[in-house]
């Protein structure tokens, strides 16, 4: 377990944040999809460890709706992975969200992405449905698009 702590992210945190996008994913966010939410503003979050060379250690990005919270982003640097950080920051995000009166959590996550998903279903989100042809592939792969998975957790 790591000892971390929610920060709203600011401007100042993007390169740190950007870095970290881009060695997670096949189409990482880009500084303006940031900016945009740091704007609006979403739930914008850096989870920092204070002790470590680099404090931000992943970020993760929260739409608020009427009655759910729907989490478009959330990633960890890949170094220090496998210790629980998303699962407690995903634990943390619940409790807020129920503070604050939401009814569900919602999500998309890729049909491959098969180790999201098992977190996502040992924290009790459901499947609730599919996307089709929601994301980009990479080059390499001969089918351009991916199905999202839709998962949610009924928080109250
Ligand atoms: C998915 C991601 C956020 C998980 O973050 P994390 O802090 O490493 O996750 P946790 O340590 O809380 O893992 C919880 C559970 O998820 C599953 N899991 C996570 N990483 C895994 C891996 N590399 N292999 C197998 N299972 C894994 C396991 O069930 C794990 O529980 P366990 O360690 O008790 O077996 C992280 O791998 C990541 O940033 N990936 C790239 C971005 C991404 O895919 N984001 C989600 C998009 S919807």
């Amino acid at each position: 377990m790591t000892n971390f702590r929610f920060k709203i992210m600011e401007q100042g945190d993007l390169k740190r944040v950007l870095e970290i996008e881009s060695i997670s994913h096949s189409h990482p966010w880009t500084e303006k999809n940031f900016l945009d939410c740091i704007k609006v503003p979403y739930w914008n979050y850096v989870f920092l460890e204070e002790s470590y060379e680099s404090p931000i250690i992943g970020h993760c990005i929260v739409m608020p709706g009427v009655e759910e919270l729907h989490l478009l982003n959330i990633t960890i640097d890949p170094r220090y992975r496998r210790n629980k950080i998303a699962s407690q920051a995903l634990i943390a995000l619940e409790k807020i969200g129920l503070e604050k009166g939401y009814a569900r959590i919602l999500l998309e996550v890729r049909k491959s992405n098969s180790l999201a998903i098992a977190m996502y279903e040992k924290l009790a989100y459901r499947l609730i449905g599919a996307r089709k042809d929601y994301y980009p592939m990479d080059d390499n792969h001969q089918k351009l698009r991916e199905d999202a998975m839709v998962m949610e957790k009924i928080i109250r």
